[in-house]
This record gives structure tokens, C-alpha cells and sequence, in this order.
């Protein structure tokens, strides 16, 4: 069966620097069903091979495959196409609606229709695809791909989804977050339920504390004015942040496809527990970097968050009393992005010279989901010679030493995945809803006229001060490290 990838905003920046290089690395690795075809959608005029001309330049840049090779260039771009139009007109609908059939020949091809503009558009795109017929599966399969932001509040992400009902059924909706198209991120799922060691220990008997970290250096640059109105809670947390959450705390599926995995990722939305307005204030800390209100499109007495982090209580019988601390900035320290399970001490001090407390580091579990892909083992060692001297050592294993090649880039596997119908790893319409309704009380406590001024951190630090303080303030302590595994 022929495919059809109708790209929407196919002059942006997601399709140039992800989309399309995620496709052609996929073609190139011989994975890319045969006879698919990509069809840009957008208001530049451009013609089919102006637009080739352009992904040339913009694929050989992102693609990371080394110099592009021309005769797979060639064969790849062969099956590009342009058609000019306006989301506002019904009529560029109708041509575009034209054309699909003419380059499919009029037979049967299954559709892919991906949301790749700005949010405002999605939904006029979805009204404008079921007035033109385009949702209707008379001669094949229709999907529709919708990229992050997925609304802006519990009541956005509602208003979405019942537009989305409206024209397409939900087994044909992709809800898109590149983080678990990371190989790491999947690799989560391998790690605790292809194996038996992990799971006696994966619990509240064990478990201390869990702490996800997204780190980044980089500042909000170009993109100022989206962020302002959006900030740390709704561009990370929302999303990123919860999936991780998700795969790392849900329980194993009864089978490995999408129905059942979806449902255990629910549950753990549905078992955190909900916070009041006075108790999500003590249940995290925001922060700034010095410099952003400088930023261009930011406004210049914003109080949004570039740093943000939550504690977050799972009520369910594996995860009560543990916390899981969810944590993200912009200039930070380093890029990192990593998941750390923090476990309990012994349950007696036997090295420590009569002393009953204990002062060295629990063991702990990283894994680091980027830039150096792996995972690490903390465990104490005695340290050769005299006496019970102890050191805290590590096993670790890293992508890039056990696995030849790169890795593919996180777009790759989930546009496969579109293609072949396979929804396991997109969000379902609940699991945004609840998403929200868990990150909505953090927005609306952070954005209160109430709450003290933003507290400043300085490009290059893990957060403000009162992070750290916050953290000391229960018991624990941040595990900040630049990536563990080089
Ligand atoms: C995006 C956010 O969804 O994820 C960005 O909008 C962020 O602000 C990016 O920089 C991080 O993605 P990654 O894959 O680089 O960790």
C-alpha cells in the first residue's frame, strides 16, 4: 500500500530541521515503506522543485548522515511534492484535496496528515480536512500527527480533542512527543520489563526518592515569544517530563501494544495525587535566569519560569511515600537529561565506628536518557588496605561502547510508527487531559499575583538557591552532575 505524508507548515523549522531528515534517514536505512510520498502544505509559493531544492540544503545540514549521498537524494527527492495553499480557504483545501488523488493514481494510500504549523492552526486544519473529506477511510487509512503544544490548559486540551473527534476517530490520532522516540527513553521500558533483576527493588520497599532532570543550556534564544506565555511548566513539564514520569513509575503492561500500554501509563496520571492551590506553592520552586527579561519577545516584568521543579506523590501501592521530582531548566549547567533512582540506605550502619547515622550516599540508579546515552550503578566498594574504608563505585554501561552506529533521531522510529499504525508510543486524548489537569494547579500558583517575585538564578548554575534549599529542606539532596557517562 502506497503512503502519503501531507505535511502542514512545510516551510517551518520542524519540518526542515526533523521531519524531513528523519525521513530521509529512515529511506536511506532502507526502513521507509516503498513508494511513499511526502506532500508539503504551506502559504510561500514555491514549486515542487523549489521545495526540493530547499529540504536539499536543510537535509543535508540536520540529517547528521555525513555528506548527503546525491543518489539517494535523488530517489528520495523524487517523491516531494509542493502544493501551495491558505489554512483560511476552503478552495486550497479542494486543490490540495485534488492533487492527493492524482499523485495517488486515485487508488488506495494510506494518509498521513501532520500538524507541523503553529497550535492556532490546528484547528481550523482538522475542520477544514473533514468539510473537504480528506478524514474518510473510503480508499485507505487516515491518521493525523499533532505536535506539541497539545492546548495550553486542561480546558484547551479538551477543546482540541473534541475538534479532533469531531472529523477523525481516535485510533487515527497521533499525539506526538519526541521524547519517546529517544532510544534511551525506550529503553526504560527493556530495562524493567525484560528483565527480572530490576523489579524486586522497584518499589516503595527500596526506593528513596526518584529524580528526573531535564537540563538544558541553551537559553530561549529566537523563541521568546512563544515561550513567555508558555514557560518551563507548560513547554517540559506537561509533556516531557510526565512521560518520563510515566514509563518510569507504570506497571508492566499485559502485552506490548498499544491499548495496554497506554492504559498502565494512565493510571499513574490517575494515582498522582491531586494538590489544593495552598499545597502546590510548598510543592515547588520556581526560577529565572538572569538575562531573560532582556530576552527579544519576552515582556520586561515577566515572572515566567525558565526553571521549574515539583515534587509529585504517586498514592498507589508501588509508590506510596516515594516522591518523584520532576526538574527542568533553561542555562543550566550543562545539557542532561537524566532519570535518577535515588534508593534507600541499609537498614543498619555497620562502618561507621559505632556512629549510627549514616554519611555516605545511597545507591542509586542513573539513567541518563541524553546526550551520552546509558545507564550507571552507585555502589559502595571497600577500598583496598587496612580497615572497612568504603568508596561510592559505578557499573555502567553506555550506548556508544556497546552499540556501533548512531543513534536514530527520535523523529525516526515515531514516523515509522505513524506509518505502520502503531500508536504505543503517542499520547491518548485522557492521558493529555489528565497531564494537564496534574501541571494546570502549578500554572495557574506560579502565575498568581500572590506569589512572592520569581526567584533569579545565573546562567550556568542548576537552578536558584531555593531549589537547593527546598531539596535540603526534606532530607535530600540534588544529584548534579554534567552527564555521569562521557
Ligand atoms: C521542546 C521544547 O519540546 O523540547 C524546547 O519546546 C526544548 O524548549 C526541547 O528545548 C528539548 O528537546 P531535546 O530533545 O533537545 O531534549
Amino acid at each position: 500500500m502506497p503512503h502519503t505524508i501531507v505535511i502542514f507548515g512545510a516551510s517551518g523549522d520542524l519540518t526542515s530541521r526533523k521531519l524531513v531528515p528523519a525521513l530521509y534517514n529512515l529511506m536511506r536505512s532502507g526502513s521507509l515503506p516503498a513508494e511513499t510520498r511526502i506532500v508539503g502544505f504551506s502559504r510561500t509559493p514555491l514549486s515542487d522543485d523549489e521545495w526540493r531544492a530547499s529540504l536539499r540544503e536543510t537535509t543535508a545540514k540536520h540529517c547528521g548522515c555525513g555528506p548527503l549521498d546525491e543518489a539517494s537524494w535523488q530517489v528520495f527527492a523524487a517523491n516531494i511534492f509542493y502544493q501551495p495553499g491558505d489554512i483560511g480557504r476552503a478552495e486550497d483545501f479542494r486543490l490540495l484535496a485534488e492533487r492527493l488523488t492524482a499523485l495517488e493514481r486515485g487508488g488506495e494510500a494510506t494518509r498521513v496528515y501532520y500538524l507541523a504549523t503553529a497550535p492556532q492552526f490546528y484547528e481550523p486544519i482538522v475542520a477544514a480536512l473533514g468539510s473537504q473529506g480528506l478524514a474518510a477511510e473510503t480508499h485507505g487509512s487516515r491518521r493525523i500527527v499533532v505536535e506539541k503544544p497539545f492546548g495550553t490548559d486542561l480546558a484547551t486540551a479538551r477543546g482540541l480533542n473534541t475538534s479532533l473527534h469531531a472529523v477523525f476517530h481516535e485510533s487515527q490520532v497521533f499525539r506526538i512527543d519526541h521524547y519517546l522516540g529517544k532510544e534511551s527513553v525506550q529503553n526504560i521500558l527493556a530495562l524493567r520489563f525484560a528483565n527480572t533483576i530490576f523489579e524486586p527493588v522497584w518499589n516503595r520497599r527500596y526506593i528513596d526518592h526518584v529524580q528526573i532532570t531535564v537540563a538544558e543550556e541553551v537559553k530561549v534564544g529566537r523563541r521568546g515569544g512563544y515561550y513567555d506565555t508558555a514557560g518551563v511548566l507548560r513547554d517540559m513539564f506537561q509533556n516531557h517530563l510526565l512521560q518520563l514520569l510515566m514509563v518510569t513509575a507504570m506497571e508492566a503492561p499485559v502485552r506490548f501494544e498499544a491499548t495496554a500500554v497506554r492504559n498502565e501509563k494512565v493510571k499513574v496520571l490517575e494515582a498522582i495525587r491531586p494538590l489544593d492551590l495552598s499545597e502546590v506553592a510548598a510543592a515547588g520552586i520556581r526560577g529565572q535566569y538572569r538575562g531573560y527579561l532582556e530576552e527579544p519577545g519576552v515582556q520586561p516584568a515577566s515572572q515566567t519560569a525558565t526553571f521549574g521543579a515539583v515534587r509529585l506523590e504517586i498514592d498507589n501501592w508501588r509508590w506510596q511515600g516515594v516522591p518523584f521530582y520532576l526538574r527542568s531548566g533553561k542555562a543550566m549547567s550543562c545539557r542532561t537529561t537524566q532519570i535518577v533512582i535515588g534508593f534507600r540506605q541499609p537498614p543498619l550502619e555497620l562502618f561507621a565506628d559505632g556512629r549510627r547515622t549514616f554519611h555516605r550516599e545511597a545507591n542509586r540508579l542513573v539513567i541518563q536518557i541524553q546526550p551520552a546515552e546509558g545507564i550507571q550503578l552507585h555502589f559502595h566498594t571497600k577500598v583496598p588496605g587496612e580497615g572497612m574504608r568504603l568508596r561510592l563505585t559505578d557499573l555502567e554501561f553506555s550506548y556508544s561502547r556497546e552499540f556501533e552506529g548512531r543513534l536514530p533521531e527520535a523523529y525516526e522510529p515515531l514516523l515509522l510508527d505513524v506509518l505502520t499504525g502503531d500508536a504505543s508510543l503517542f499520547a491518548r486524548s485522557d492521558e493529555v487531559e489528565k497531564s494537564w489537569e496534574i501541571i494546570d494547579p502549578f500554572v495557574r500558583a506560579w502565575s498568581s499575583v500572590d506569589m512572592p517575585p520569581i526567584d533569579a538564578y545565573e546562567t550556568g548554575d542548576w537552578g536558584p538557591l531555593s531549589s537547593f534549599e527546598w531539596m535540603a529542606a526534606q532530607g535530600r539532596t540534588w544529584f548534579d552532575l554534567c552527564p555521569v557517562l562521557t
